[in-house]
């Protein structure tokens, strides 16, 4: 027995913020984000929008493209860095919004590899009998934790969330794999140091610092080619596969010169590779299903596609996942 994808969503919310708008913020210019990045603007959700109202959405739109009732869900994972509240968990929230009484739900951590992560241990709870659906979902508000004072990182993020409904099915077919790591070592070269217990408060009124992104690119992005190419070869290798067997690849957005190195290095030519960056910059968690959403909508991810994803991100972490869509 193993898992497949039944259904996809996505939610993005209406405001866009365009590379010309962050120019009145930060000194920065649309060119050089173009040029550095490959982004064209971004969503933006109204401020104080909680993550769940996003992951809601897209939870929404993938049970109704698999045809699935909220209340036969049986496990909700949500993906995220930026829950709505310490806790309850992001999940619990969803679950209460689209009504899906039947289900257990909770959160993981892995920043932008997080629905690579949340896939794994869905396929892993099914595969061990814990339910027979799950709800995963990549869900971000990354500008509620950005710093609009540093043009290194304010410029790269937007908001989004993306869902897929994972079933049963015969072994051999579709998620035919998913590879994870981590390395704690590099965790200081991204993270999001407030709002934890190594940066609180004190009781003399101290106060915590700003949960704000904190980022040194340049190491960030060889990490990210590196690490993003090696488990994209496992997962080809130990499948049996070779890069002329993948119909599409879709790796997490973050930065267009590292999707192309990646793609270089895996030998997937550009026609082969998903790009949605240029319009919702990296939305972490979410950059992959939404991705996965929007190549479905496009015709370019159709039944029997052999579908390769990897992602990297704070953690360190990175992951990919291999599909028979
Ligand atoms: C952040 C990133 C875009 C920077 O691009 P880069 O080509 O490496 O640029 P550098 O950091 O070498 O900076 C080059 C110059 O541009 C400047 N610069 C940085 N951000 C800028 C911006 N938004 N606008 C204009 N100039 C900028 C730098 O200050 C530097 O100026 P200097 O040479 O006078 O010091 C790139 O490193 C990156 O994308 N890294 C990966 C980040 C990522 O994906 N994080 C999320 C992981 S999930």
């Amino acid at each position: 027995m193993g898992t497949r994808i039944s259904g996809v969503g996505m939610y993005a919310p209406p405001r866009v913020m365009s590379n010309k708008d962050l120019e009145k913020l930060v000194e920065t210019s649309d060119e050089w984000i173009r040029e550095r990045t490959g982004i064209e603007e971004r969503r933006v959700a109204k401020q104080g929008t909680p993550t769940s109202d996003l992951a809601a959405e897209a939870a929404r739109c993938a049970l109704e493209d698999a045809g699935i009732a909220p209340d036969a869900v049986d496990i909700i994972v949500v993906a995220t860095f930026t829950p709505d509240m310490l806790f309850p968990s992001t999940a619990c929230f969803v679950q209460s919004k689209i009504r899906a009484k039947n289900a257990f739900a909770f959160d993981i951590s892995a920043a932008c590899t997080g629905f690579v992560y949340a896939l794994s241990i869905a396929d892993a709870l099914i595969r061990a009998g814990r339910g027979k659906t799950a709800l995963v979902i990549g869900a971000e508000i990354v500008t509620s934790i950005l710093d609009y004072t540093d043009r290194n990182t304010c410029i790269l993020f937007g908001d989004g969330a993306g869902a897929v409904v994972l079933t049963e099915c015969p072994e051999g077919e579709g998620l035919l794999s998913c590879h994870t790591y981590s390395d704690g070592d590099l965790w200081g070269y991204l993270h999001g140091p407030g709002g934890g217990t190594a940066a609180a408060g004190t009781p003399d009124g101290e106060e915590a610092p700003k949960r704000v992104i904190t980022m040194s690119g340049n190491e960030v992005f060889k990490h990210a080619v590196t690490r993003m190419g090696e488990v994209s070869l496992e997962a080809l290798a130990v499948n049996g596969f070779t890069k002329d067997d993948v119909d599409l690849f879709i790796p997490h957005q973050a930065n267009l010169r590292i999707i192309k190195s990646v793609g270089k290095r895996i030998g997937i030519p550009d026609e082969r590779v998903f790009i949605n960056l240029a319009q919702y910059g990296n939305t972490s968690a979410a950059s992959i299903p939404i991705a996965l959403a929007e190549a479905r909508a496009q015709g370019r991810c159709k039944k029997g596609d052999l579908v390769l994803m990897a992602a990297f991100g704070g953690g360190l972490t990175w992951g990919s996942a291999l599909v028979r869509m």
